[in-house]
Formats: C-alpha cells, structure tokens, sequence
C-alpha cells in the first residue's frame, strides 16, 4: 500500500487508451479532420479538469520527467514560450521553472483545464505566466512567435506549431508514460511530420516511464 494513495495516478481504461490513440492518429495522418472531433474532444476533457490532477498525478516527477529530460537539450534559454494541450497548466509551469527568464504561455481548447491552470498563478502582474482558450490547430499569434513549444501528452499539429516558431526555435513533445500515454505520437512519426515543415531532429529519449522528442527549426536564410 503507498503511505499515500490519494497521490497514485489512475491508469486510463482500454478503450480510453484506444479512443485517445484514434484520435491522436487522426491528427497526425489527417489533420484536416480535426474540426469534426474537435467538439468532442473539448467536452470530454471539460468534464476531466476538476479532477485532473488528481487522477493524473499531475506535477509529479512521473508526470513531467519526459519533457523535463527533453527541455535540457534546449539552448540558449527561450523568450518566449508556448506550452500547446496545456490541460492544468503544470507542463508550462515546469518550462517557466527551468527558463525564469522566459515569458511562457499554455493553451487548451478546454475552459474548465484553463481555469484550473489560470487559479495556480493567481495573478501575476508582469505576465510571465498566463494562459489562454486556444485550439492549438488555430494559434491566435503571428508567424515565429515563439522560440519554445512545448506539448505533453499532447497530439502534434504538425503545421501550426511550425509555423508560430521563430528560426532556430526548439520543439518539445513528451509522453509521460511512452506508448501507454493515451496521446502518443512514436519519435519517428514526430521526426517525419516536423521535418516536412522544416524542424530537424536534435534529440530523442526517455525518462522514468516517459519518452520526449526535440527538434530545432532551421535558422534563417542569409
Ligand atoms: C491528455 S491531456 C494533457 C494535459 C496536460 N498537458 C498534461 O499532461 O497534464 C490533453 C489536453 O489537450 C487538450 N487539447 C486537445 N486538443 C487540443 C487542441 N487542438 N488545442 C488545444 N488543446 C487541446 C485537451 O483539452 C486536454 O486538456
């Protein structure tokens, strides 16, 4: 018996694990399909946040070894930060640990996610942290907006986040526990779809239960 067994992570069911590696297939192979799932996606997790973190053991060293493994490879330090399927807000809250001197921003299509996330930084009068309504298939920010984007336990849209990140910025998706994460994506498919719009490979691995992937998008043309 754990001395606390409030601080176990609940394992997802089969079919959960499979309706989530549906879904993340789907967004990998045929991202136009997105906008018809996209509703159903937001309410299923709407219904999840108040208990996320509890369910998940989210903000544990299980939870965010991966990403934390992968954010080492990322230098110099980032300005400005985007933390994609944000959920409760801990992976961009880990980012805004590592890097103080970067502005970090974390989204979510969930309202319910955002609220939990937006009541662990309070309020926060220089707006280091801070966190938004967005579908991460529809960024409301220009062209190399950040130099850092991150996605844990987060399907990869692919164009997207190619498309906000800065010349040399990094990319950074994990999952926390490996092909058990409902939300997978395996390295060589995320090594594909990135490079096709430009971000090589810099380092793949695992960390305790997890496995991250980091790409770098190329630097500007003379
Ligand atoms: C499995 S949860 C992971 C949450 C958090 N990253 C974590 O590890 O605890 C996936 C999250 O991604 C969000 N999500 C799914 N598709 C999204 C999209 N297109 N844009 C923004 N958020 C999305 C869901 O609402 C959910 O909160």
């Amino acid at each position: 018996m754990p001395a606390d067994p409030s601080s176990e992570r609940q394992p997802p069911s089969r079919r959960i694990h499979a309706v989530g590696r549906a879904l993340n297939d789907l967004v990998v192979r045929f991202p136009w399909m997105w906008p018809l799932v996209r509703g159903r996606m937001r309410s299923y997790f709407e219904g999840l946040a108040a208990d996320w973190d509890a369910r998940t053991n989210a903000g544990s060293a299980e939870h965010l070894a991966a990403l934390a493994a992968g954010l080492t490879a990322v230098r110099p330090a980032p300005e400005r930060a985007l933390d994609l399927g944000t959920g409760t807000g801990e992976a961009a809250l880990l980012v805004a640990r590592e890097f103080p001197q970067a502005r970090v921003r974390g989204v979510d299509i969930s309202p319910a996610m955002i609220g939990v996330a937006r009541a662990k930084v309070g309020l926060d009068p220089e707006g280091r942290i801070a966190f938004k309504v967005a579908d991460a298939a529809d960024l409301p920010w220009p062209e190399d907006s950040f130099d850092l984007v991150t996605g844990l336990n987060m399907p990869p849209f692919f164009a997207e986040v190619a498309r906000v990140l800065r010349p040399e910025g990094y990319v950074v998706f994990a999952a926390s526990w490996g092909p058990e994460t409902p939300f997978y994506t395996p390295p060589d498919a995320l090594q594909r779809g990135f490079a096709e719009r430009g971000v090589a490979e810099v380092a793949r691995g695992s960390a305790a239960a997890g496995t991250y992937w980091v790409g770098r998008a190329a630097a500007p043309s003379p």
